[in-house]
Protein backbone atom coordinates (compact mmCIF):
# COMPACT_ATOMS: atom_id res chain seq x y z
CA UNK A 1 0.00 0.00 0.00
CA UNK A 2 1.28 3.30 -0.98
CA UNK A 3 1.99 5.77 2.47
CA UNK A 4 -0.11 8.60 2.53
CA UNK A 5 2.30 11.49 2.48
CA UNK A 6 1.39 14.60 5.07
CA UNK A 7 2.20 17.80 5.92
CA UNK A 8 1.13 20.44 8.49
CA UNK A 9 1.13 23.91 8.74
CA UNK A 10 1.49 25.74 12.02
CA UNK A 11 4.05 23.69 14.79
CA UNK A 12 2.53 24.89 17.50
CA UNK A 13 0.92 22.86 21.42
CA UNK A 14 -1.02 20.39 18.92
CA UNK A 15 1.09 19.75 15.64
CA UNK A 16 3.57 18.16 18.35
CA UNK A 17 0.75 15.54 19.62
CA UNK A 18 -0.27 15.12 15.87
CA UNK A 19 3.01 14.42 14.66
CA UNK A 20 3.78 11.60 18.17
CA UNK A 21 0.31 10.16 16.87
CA UNK A 22 1.16 9.81 13.23
CA UNK A 23 4.65 8.14 13.71
CA UNK A 24 1.53 5.32 14.98
CA UNK A 25 0.01 5.19 12.31
CA UNK A 26 1.17 2.52 9.74
CA UNK A 27 0.87 3.32 5.92
CA UNK A 28 1.37 7.15 6.51
CA UNK A 29 4.53 9.64 6.99
CA UNK A 30 5.19 13.30 7.82
CA UNK A 31 6.65 14.42 4.56
CA UNK A 32 7.34 18.04 5.32
CA UNK A 33 6.35 20.47 8.11
CA UNK A 34 6.22 24.38 7.59
CA UNK A 35 6.04 27.32 10.26
CA UNK A 36 6.56 31.04 10.06
CA UNK A 37 9.80 30.45 12.37
CA UNK A 38 12.48 28.95 10.30
CA UNK A 39 14.58 27.46 13.62
CA UNK A 40 10.75 26.22 14.79
CA UNK A 41 10.42 24.38 11.92
CA UNK A 42 13.61 23.15 11.55
CA UNK A 43 14.03 21.80 15.02
CA UNK A 44 10.51 20.39 14.60
CA UNK A 45 11.80 18.62 11.59
CA UNK A 46 14.39 16.94 12.98
CA UNK A 47 12.68 15.93 16.48
CA UNK A 48 10.14 13.72 14.72
CA UNK A 49 12.69 13.03 11.94
CA UNK A 50 10.48 14.79 9.25
CA UNK A 51 12.57 15.61 5.76
CA UNK A 52 11.57 18.81 4.56
CA UNK A 53 11.19 21.49 6.71
CA UNK A 54 9.56 25.13 5.31
CA UNK A 55 9.79 28.40 6.76
CA UNK A 56 6.67 29.60 4.13
CA UNK A 57 3.80 27.67 4.18
CA UNK A 58 3.19 28.28 0.60
CA UNK A 59 6.50 25.92 -0.06
CA UNK A 60 4.52 22.98 1.77
CA UNK A 61 1.32 24.08 -0.64
CA UNK A 62 3.57 23.12 -3.82
CA UNK A 63 5.32 20.66 -2.71
CA UNK A 64 4.47 17.99 -5.15
CA UNK A 65 5.16 15.03 -2.81
CA UNK A 66 2.64 16.09 0.40
CA UNK A 67 -0.67 14.50 -0.31
CA UNK A 68 -2.69 15.53 3.09
CA UNK A 69 -1.83 18.76 4.90
CA UNK A 70 -2.79 19.28 8.40
CA UNK A 71 -4.01 22.95 9.04
CA UNK A 72 -2.97 23.36 12.64
CA UNK A 73 -2.88 27.39 13.38
CA UNK A 74 -4.76 29.58 15.19
CA UNK A 75 -7.89 29.30 14.51
CA UNK A 76 -8.39 32.65 12.66
CA UNK A 77 -5.88 31.55 10.00
CA UNK A 78 -8.07 28.11 9.49
CA UNK A 79 -9.99 29.15 6.72
CA UNK A 80 -7.13 31.01 4.54
CA UNK A 81 -4.54 28.08 4.78
CA UNK A 82 -7.35 25.46 4.14
CA UNK A 83 -8.56 27.11 0.71
CA UNK A 84 -5.18 27.80 0.15
CA UNK A 85 -3.98 24.56 0.54
CA UNK A 86 -7.28 23.17 -1.23
CA UNK A 87 -6.29 25.60 -4.27
CA UNK A 88 -2.83 24.05 -4.41
CA UNK A 89 -4.33 20.29 -4.99
CA UNK A 90 -4.09 19.39 -1.41
CA UNK A 91 -6.25 17.19 0.83
CA UNK A 92 -7.40 19.08 3.82
CA UNK A 93 -7.30 18.07 7.82
CA UNK A 94 -8.32 21.06 9.38
CA UNK A 95 -8.02 21.60 13.19
CA UNK A 96 -11.39 22.23 15.33
CA UNK A 97 -13.23 25.01 14.85
CA UNK A 98 -12.75 24.78 10.80
CA UNK A 99 -13.75 28.43 10.69
CA UNK A 100 -14.37 31.39 12.71
CA UNK A 101 -17.90 31.49 11.59
CA UNK A 102 -20.14 29.61 9.34
CA UNK A 103 -19.46 31.57 6.23
CA UNK A 104 -15.92 30.48 6.74
CA UNK A 105 -16.83 27.03 6.46
CA UNK A 106 -18.69 27.36 3.49
CA UNK A 107 -16.11 29.40 2.25
CA UNK A 108 -13.68 26.59 3.09
CA UNK A 109 -16.13 23.96 1.91
CA UNK A 110 -16.93 25.47 -1.27
CA UNK A 111 -13.09 25.62 -1.92
CA UNK A 112 -13.07 21.36 -1.69
CA UNK A 113 -16.10 20.97 -3.83
CA UNK A 114 -15.18 23.04 -6.22
CA UNK A 115 -11.00 21.07 -6.65
CA UNK A 116 -12.30 18.08 -5.85
CA UNK A 117 -9.90 17.37 -2.62
CA UNK A 118 -10.60 15.30 0.67
CA UNK A 119 -11.64 18.25 3.54
CA UNK A 120 -12.58 17.54 6.77
CA UNK A 121 -12.37 19.07 10.30
CA UNK A 122 -10.39 17.62 13.17
CA UNK A 123 -12.95 16.86 15.47
CA UNK A 124 -10.63 13.88 16.70
CA UNK A 125 -13.51 13.12 19.30
CA UNK A 126 -15.85 11.88 16.54
CA UNK A 127 -13.18 8.77 15.81
CA UNK A 128 -12.41 7.90 19.19
CA UNK A 129 -13.31 4.56 20.14
CA UNK A 130 -15.07 5.40 23.18
CA UNK A 131 -17.56 7.45 21.26
CA UNK A 132 -18.59 4.62 18.81
CA UNK A 133 -19.29 2.50 21.90
CA UNK A 134 -21.47 5.06 22.69
CA UNK A 135 -23.53 5.37 19.76
CA UNK A 136 -23.74 1.82 19.30
CA UNK A 137 -25.05 1.37 22.92
CA UNK A 138 -27.73 3.90 22.23
CA UNK A 139 -28.89 2.31 18.96
CA UNK A 140 -28.94 -0.94 19.98
CA UNK A 141 -31.42 0.79 22.91
CA UNK A 142 -29.68 -0.02 26.15
CA UNK A 143 -30.23 2.94 27.40
CA UNK A 144 -33.54 4.09 25.86
CA UNK A 145 -34.81 7.23 24.13
CA UNK A 146 -32.01 9.74 24.93
CA UNK A 147 -33.43 12.35 27.46
CA UNK A 148 -30.57 14.08 28.48
CA UNK A 149 -27.03 14.73 28.02
CA UNK A 150 -24.76 16.78 30.79
CA UNK A 151 -20.70 17.66 28.89
CA UNK A 152 -17.81 20.37 29.80
CA UNK A 153 -14.81 20.79 28.92
CA UNK A 154 -12.77 23.49 31.66
CA UNK A 155 -9.39 24.19 32.34
CA UNK A 156 -8.01 26.73 34.06
CA UNK A 157 -6.31 28.83 31.52
CA UNK A 158 -6.23 32.26 33.42
CA UNK A 159 -2.90 32.48 33.67
CA UNK A 160 -2.02 32.46 30.40
CA UNK A 161 -2.42 36.16 29.99
CA UNK A 162 -4.86 38.70 27.75
CA UNK A 163 -2.89 38.45 24.57
CA UNK A 164 -2.78 34.31 24.77
CA UNK A 165 -4.83 32.69 21.72
CA UNK A 166 -7.21 31.53 24.72
CA UNK A 167 -8.46 35.21 25.55
CA UNK A 168 -6.94 37.37 22.58
CA UNK A 169 -9.99 38.15 19.91
CA UNK A 170 -7.94 38.43 17.11
CA UNK A 171 -6.89 35.03 18.00
CA UNK A 172 -9.66 33.55 18.39
CA UNK A 173 -10.17 33.59 22.04
CA UNK A 174 -13.19 32.56 23.61
CA UNK A 175 -14.21 29.08 25.64
CA UNK A 176 -16.73 28.12 23.08
CA UNK A 177 -14.80 28.39 20.10
CA UNK A 178 -11.69 26.14 21.65
CA UNK A 179 -13.40 24.14 24.11
CA UNK A 180 -17.30 24.38 23.87
CA UNK A 181 -17.16 22.79 20.59
CA UNK A 182 -16.42 19.56 22.44
CA UNK A 183 -20.10 19.36 24.87
CA UNK A 184 -21.62 20.99 21.78
CA UNK A 185 -20.51 18.43 19.11
CA UNK A 186 -21.47 15.05 21.38
CA UNK A 187 -25.45 16.88 22.02
CA UNK A 188 -25.22 17.82 18.51
CA UNK A 189 -23.70 14.05 17.50
CA UNK A 190 -26.29 12.32 19.51
CA UNK A 191 -29.74 14.31 19.68
CA UNK A 192 -29.03 16.32 16.41
CA UNK A 193 -29.62 20.09 15.53
CA UNK A 194 -32.33 21.59 18.54
CA UNK A 195 -34.96 22.94 18.66
CA UNK A 196 -33.86 25.93 20.83
CA UNK A 197 -31.06 27.33 22.45
CA UNK A 198 -29.97 29.15 25.44
CA UNK A 199 -26.74 30.83 26.58
CA UNK A 200 -25.32 32.49 29.63
CA UNK A 201 -21.22 34.01 29.49
CA UNK A 202 -19.01 35.97 31.72
CA UNK A 203 -16.93 37.76 29.25
CA UNK A 204 -13.48 39.38 29.49
CA UNK A 205 -12.99 42.97 28.92
CA UNK A 206 -11.80 41.83 25.70
CA UNK A 207 -15.69 40.98 24.78
CA UNK A 208 -14.80 37.04 24.68
CA UNK A 209 -16.43 34.24 26.60
CA UNK A 210 -14.39 33.26 29.49
CA UNK A 211 -17.11 30.68 30.80
CA UNK A 212 -20.10 29.57 29.15
CA UNK A 213 -23.08 27.82 30.34
CA UNK A 214 -25.64 26.62 27.14
CA UNK A 215 -28.63 24.24 26.94
CA UNK A 216 -29.73 22.95 23.76
CA UNK A 217 -33.23 21.79 23.81
CA UNK A 218 -35.44 19.07 22.32
CA UNK A 219 -38.99 18.31 21.92
CA UNK A 220 -38.28 15.67 24.37
CA UNK A 221 -34.86 16.13 25.28
CA UNK A 222 -32.27 18.39 27.03
CA UNK A 223 -28.66 19.16 26.59
CA UNK A 224 -26.85 21.01 29.79
CA UNK A 225 -23.21 22.11 28.27
CA UNK A 226 -20.59 24.72 29.26
CA UNK A 227 -17.19 25.17 28.95
CA UNK A 228 -14.73 27.46 30.61
CA UNK A 229 -11.06 28.50 31.23
CA UNK A 230 -11.94 29.75 34.16
CA UNK A 231 -11.08 26.92 36.89
CA UNK A 232 -9.94 22.78 36.41
CA UNK A 233 -12.71 19.91 36.18
CA UNK A 234 -13.05 16.85 36.36
CA UNK A 235 -15.02 16.90 32.98
CA UNK A 236 -16.92 13.74 32.87
CA UNK A 237 -20.00 13.37 30.29
CA UNK A 238 -23.33 11.80 31.10
CA UNK A 239 -25.81 10.26 29.13
CA UNK A 240 -29.48 9.76 30.01
CA UNK A 241 -32.11 7.57 28.71
CA UNK A 242 -35.68 6.33 29.98
CA UNK A 243 -33.84 3.35 30.79
CA UNK A 244 -30.30 3.41 31.12
CA UNK A 245 -27.45 5.84 31.78
CA UNK A 246 -24.08 5.94 30.03
CA UNK A 247 -21.11 7.82 31.76
CA UNK A 248 -18.18 8.83 29.82
CA UNK A 249 -15.34 9.24 32.19
CA UNK A 250 -12.84 11.94 32.87
CA UNK A 251 -11.65 13.95 30.04
CA UNK A 252 -14.63 12.60 27.97
CA UNK A 253 -13.53 13.83 25.21
CA UNK A 254 -10.83 11.86 24.70
CA UNK A 255 -11.43 9.09 27.40
CA UNK A 256 -11.64 4.65 26.32
CA UNK A 257 -13.57 4.74 30.30
CA UNK A 258 -17.22 4.02 30.19
CA UNK A 259 -19.46 2.75 32.36
CA UNK A 260 -23.26 1.61 31.25
CA UNK A 261 -25.93 1.44 34.05
CA UNK A 262 -28.83 0.00 33.34
CA UNK A 263 -31.76 -2.54 35.40
CA UNK A 264 -29.73 -5.09 34.81
CA UNK A 265 -26.50 -3.42 36.71
CA UNK A 266 -23.52 -1.91 36.14
CA UNK A 267 -21.18 -2.43 33.30
CA UNK A 268 -17.65 -0.94 33.31
CA UNK A 269 -15.89 -0.83 29.93
CA UNK A 270 -12.41 0.34 29.15
CA UNK A 271 -10.98 0.54 25.64
CA UNK A 272 -7.38 1.15 25.09
CA UNK A 273 -6.18 4.21 23.38
CA UNK A 274 -3.75 4.17 20.91
CA UNK A 275 -0.96 7.22 21.00
CA UNK A 276 -2.91 10.27 22.88
CA UNK A 277 -6.08 9.31 20.29
CA UNK A 278 -4.93 11.73 17.46
CA UNK A 279 -4.59 8.40 15.72
CA UNK A 280 -8.18 7.71 14.88
CA UNK A 281 -8.62 10.80 13.21
CA UNK A 282 -5.61 10.25 10.83
CA UNK A 283 -6.74 6.84 10.16
CA UNK A 284 -10.20 8.47 8.70
CA UNK A 285 -8.79 10.94 6.74
CA UNK A 286 -6.03 8.61 5.42
CA UNK A 287 -8.58 5.70 4.49
CA UNK A 288 -10.77 8.72 2.98
CA UNK A 289 -7.79 9.88 1.06
CA UNK A 290 -7.24 6.43 -0.31
CA UNK A 291 -10.75 5.56 -1.11
CA UNK A 292 -10.69 8.85 -2.59
CA UNK A 293 -13.43 9.90 -0.80
CA UNK A 294 -13.29 14.15 -0.57
CA UNK A 295 -15.27 13.86 2.64
CA UNK A 296 -15.92 11.25 5.67
CA UNK A 297 -18.94 9.94 6.62
CA UNK A 298 -18.52 10.05 9.92
CA UNK A 299 -18.24 13.75 10.05
CA UNK A 300 -19.37 15.52 7.65
CA UNK A 301 -18.67 19.01 5.60
CA UNK A 302 -22.89 19.62 6.55
CA UNK A 303 -21.69 18.48 9.95
CA UNK A 304 -18.99 21.02 10.11
CA UNK A 305 -21.67 23.68 8.79
CA UNK A 306 -24.02 22.45 11.68
CA UNK A 307 -21.80 22.39 14.53
CA UNK A 308 -20.46 26.22 13.33
CA UNK A 309 -23.92 27.67 12.79
CA UNK A 310 -25.07 26.61 16.22
CA UNK A 311 -21.90 28.14 17.68
CA UNK A 312 -22.80 31.53 15.83
CA UNK A 313 -26.00 30.89 17.03
CA UNK A 314 -25.06 31.06 20.71
CA UNK A 315 -22.32 33.80 20.03
CA UNK A 316 -25.10 35.89 19.08
CA UNK A 317 -27.29 35.49 22.25
CA UNK A 318 -23.76 36.31 24.31
CA UNK A 319 -22.33 38.44 22.00
CA UNK A 320 -19.23 38.11 20.88
CA UNK A 321 -17.73 38.80 17.97
CA UNK A 322 -14.92 38.63 16.06
CA UNK A 323 -13.28 40.77 13.39
CA UNK A 324 -13.94 38.04 11.00
CA UNK A 325 -17.32 37.61 11.72
CA UNK A 326 -17.74 41.77 9.68
CA UNK A 327 -16.17 39.89 6.59
N1 LIG B 1 -7.67 18.68 18.75
C1 LIG B 1 -7.15 19.07 19.90
O1 LIG B 1 -7.07 18.32 20.87
C2 LIG B 1 -6.59 20.45 20.00
C3 LIG B 1 -5.84 20.79 21.12
C4 LIG B 1 -5.27 22.07 21.16
C5 LIG B 1 -5.51 22.94 20.12
N2 LIG B 1 -6.28 22.57 19.06
C6 LIG B 1 -6.51 23.49 17.94
O2 LIG B 1 -5.30 23.66 17.25
C7 LIG B 1 -5.11 25.01 16.89
C8 LIG B 1 -3.76 25.47 17.41
O3 LIG B 1 -3.74 25.38 18.81
P1 LIG B 1 -2.34 25.25 19.61
O4 LIG B 1 -2.70 25.02 21.02
O5 LIG B 1 -1.46 24.29 18.93
O6 LIG B 1 -1.81 26.73 19.44
P2 LIG B 1 -0.37 27.33 19.66
O7 LIG B 1 0.57 26.29 20.12
O8 LIG B 1 -0.52 28.56 20.47
O9 LIG B 1 0.00 27.86 18.18
C9 LIG B 1 -0.08 27.07 17.03
C10 LIG B 1 0.57 27.82 15.88
O10 LIG B 1 -0.21 28.92 15.45
C11 LIG B 1 0.62 29.78 14.66
N3 LIG B 1 0.37 31.19 14.89
C12 LIG B 1 -0.01 32.08 13.95
N4 LIG B 1 -0.15 33.29 14.44
C13 LIG B 1 0.17 33.23 15.73
C14 LIG B 1 0.24 34.19 16.75
N5 LIG B 1 -0.09 35.46 16.56
N6 LIG B 1 0.61 33.77 17.97
C15 LIG B 1 0.92 32.50 18.21
N7 LIG B 1 0.86 31.53 17.24
C16 LIG B 1 0.50 31.90 16.01
C17 LIG B 1 2.06 29.39 14.97
O11 LIG B 1 2.48 28.70 13.83
P3 LIG B 1 3.98 28.77 13.27
O12 LIG B 1 4.66 27.60 13.85
O13 LIG B 1 3.81 28.71 11.81
O14 LIG B 1 4.57 30.08 13.71
C18 LIG B 1 1.92 28.46 16.16
O15 LIG B 1 2.94 27.51 16.21
C19 LIG B 1 -6.30 25.79 17.43
O16 LIG B 1 -7.18 26.10 16.38
C20 LIG B 1 -6.96 24.85 18.42
O17 LIG B 1 -8.36 24.91 18.41
C21 LIG B 1 -6.80 21.34 19.00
Amino acid sequence: MKAVRWGIVGLGNIANKFASDLALVPDCSLEAVASSDPSRASDFAQKYQVKKSYARYTDLFQDPEVDLVYVASLHPLHAALAIEAIKNGKGVLCEKPMGMNAVQVNQIVKSATAAPVFLMEALWTRFNPAFAQVQQWIAEGKIGRLRYINATFSFNGLDRGEDSRLFNPKKGGGSLLDIGIYPLFLAYSLLGLPESVKASAVLTKQGVDEQLAFIFSYPKAQALLYSSFAHDEDMQARICGESGEIYMGSRWHETGDLKLVTKEGEFKHSIPITGKGYTYEILEANQCFRDHQNQSSKWTWQQSIDIATLMDTLRKEIKVVYPEDGE
